[in-house]
């Protein structure tokens, strides 16, 4: 059933509205605060970006705070659990500021905004307009059409399969690190997942448009570089180069410091990429996500991963033959439909294995649209429960003994802003890891070596070496 397919462009019946004949008048966002709320990936929080820029470039201006707005958007993520019922709570909570500001409009974008389109507004009418994720470039005009429509209830969550991707980056201000859409959407369907659904299919951006917004970011600043996709290794753009092309032209061709990636796909992760990493490094990072979700072979299957548990640890052995100082880390998913107690070992057993330092776990969540949703075997919620808090005292343990090797080691740390408290600053290895230690906030931007003194799973703590 192609869901994805679906789309929805246009006005509620009856409110008098169609977004694509709106021409956008700058008066409008005069004197107007727009905020917006984000949950979700990378990608909703860079979306938020480009969503405040193009906003403020139509005159609204970026606030703090909800009280201070007029504009309130709810960038939302339906990857787990309720999410439509946290876009209800949340709007919910404007309640009283909508009763005493007529001014203020309310929006809805994002996964959610995508999957849900005017049945948010049907079941919540203080909602006056919702988008999607192909349509975020057009919100300048949407929210104009709201204001110049009054009353008028906006939706435009049209997907554009095929397009072109061509999404310069929006970044108000980047700061030392920031995030680079390489592609967008997903062709993989998990069978739990909702983001080919959301996302709609893989498009990736041309090579020449990322490496130029790497090197305009470079210019204003930027040291570090994550290039963003739900599946980077499959990435493919039309002049032919893959990933790692891609990857090594951005290491050596824009002037950037550091380079990160993420999220990569197991069955798409090859020795060219390897290879790569390891001829840049250090500027390439040491550092890989890699998502394993189950370490069963029969769950991977069911969750349509294209590889078995042996594949996944022949990659993982690959990568570690050459890049012995590797970091890893993994999402993984518990209680997937059918999933027993012996299946479960398994993922316990893979994350021993492979020794990550970071892991992503989840219960799993039924998604509309998706076919694990509609297996018939799905484990009880209390079950579910109780294997991620058994997968997190295992992983608590093991992560304090891996970190340890940390202690006495002087690392390359990226300082990336000052602390709460005055006198320390934060940074980041290669390894990905933070460290807070002393130093001035002259040093935002510098690469210093620290000397690690304590190590703790999520946060290393060290002395600036002089
Ligand atoms: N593109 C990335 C993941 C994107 S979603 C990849 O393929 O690895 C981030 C993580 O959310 C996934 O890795 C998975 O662990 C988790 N996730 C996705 N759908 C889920 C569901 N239905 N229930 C629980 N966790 C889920
Ligand atoms: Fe979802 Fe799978 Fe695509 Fe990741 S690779 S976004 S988990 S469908
Ligand atoms: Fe959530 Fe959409 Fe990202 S569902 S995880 S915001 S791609």
């Amino acid at each position: 059933m192609e869901h994805n397919q679906t789309e929805a462009s246009g006005a509620i019946p009856g409110a008098g509205a169609n977004p694509s004949s709106a021409t956008l008048n700058q008066d409008i966002g005069q004197g107007r605060g727009v905020f917006i709320s984000t949950y979700g990936c990378q990608m909703n929080v860079n979306d938020t970006e480009r969503m405040y820029s193009l906003l403020e470039m139509a005159n609204f201006t970026p606030v703090q705070t909800a009280e201070e707005a007029s504009v309130i958007i709810i960038n939302a993520c339906s990857i787990r659990e309720k999410p439509v019922h946290k876009v209800y709570s949340e709007v919910g909570t404007y309640r009283k500021m909508k009763e005493k500001n007529p001014d203020l409009r309310i929006g809805v974008g994002g996964c959610v905004g995508q999957q849900e389109k005017e049945n948010l507004i049907k079941k919540q009418p203080m909602i006056d307009f919702v988008f999607g994720t192909d349509t975020i470039d057009n919100l300048p005009n949407l929210v104009a059409q709201v204001y110049e429509n009054d009353k008028a209830r906006v939706v435009n969550a049209k997907v554009e399969h095929r397009a072109p991707y061509h999404v310069e980056t929006l970044v108000r201000n980047p700061g030392v690190s920031t995030f680079v859409n390489i592609a967008k959407g997903c062709d993989n369907f998990c069978s739990f997942c909702i983001v080919p659904f959301t996302r709609g299919r893989e498009k990736s951006r041309p090579l020449s448009h990322v490496l130029m917004d790497v090197r305009t970011l470079v210019k204003r600043g930027v040291k570090e570089v994550t290039l963003l996709g739900q599946n980077v290794n499959s990435y493919h753009s039309e002049c032919g180069a893959d990933f790692a092309d891609l990857l090594q032209k951005v290491a050596q061709e824009t002037g950037i410091e550091r380079v990160r990636y993420t999220t990569s796909h197991p069955k798409d992760f090859n020795q060219k990429l390897v290879d790569v990493m390891y001829a840049n490094q250090p500027k390439v990072c040491e550092y890989i996500h890699l998502p394993f979700q189950s370490g069963n072979s029969r769950i991977l299957e069911r969750m349509n991963r294209g590889y078995t548990r042996e594949q996944y640890l022949e990659k993982i052995q690959m990568i570690k033959k050459a890049i012995p100082n590797v970091v890893l880390s993994t999402d993984i998913i518990v209680g997937f439909p059918g999933e027993t107690e012996e299946e479960f070992q398994d993922t316990i057993t893979m994350v021993q294995e492979v020794g990550f330092e970071t892991i992503f776990a989840f219960k799993y969540s039924p998604r509309p649209f998706t076919k694990a949703a509609k297996f018939e075997d799905q484990v009880p919620e209390d079950v579910k429960t109780e294997r991620l808090n058994r997968l997190f005292d295992i992983h608590d343990i093991m992560a304090f003994d891996l970190v340890k090797r940390y202690e006495g080691l002087t690392l390359q740390v990226l300082v990336e802003k000052a602390d709460s408290v005055e006198g320390k600053i934060t940074g980041r290895t290669p390894e990905n890891k933070l460290v807070h230690f002393l130093g001035s906030a002259d040093l935002i931007g510098q690469t210093v070596p620290v000397k690690i003194t304590k190590a703790f799973p999520a946060v290393l703590r060290g002395e600036l070496v002089q």
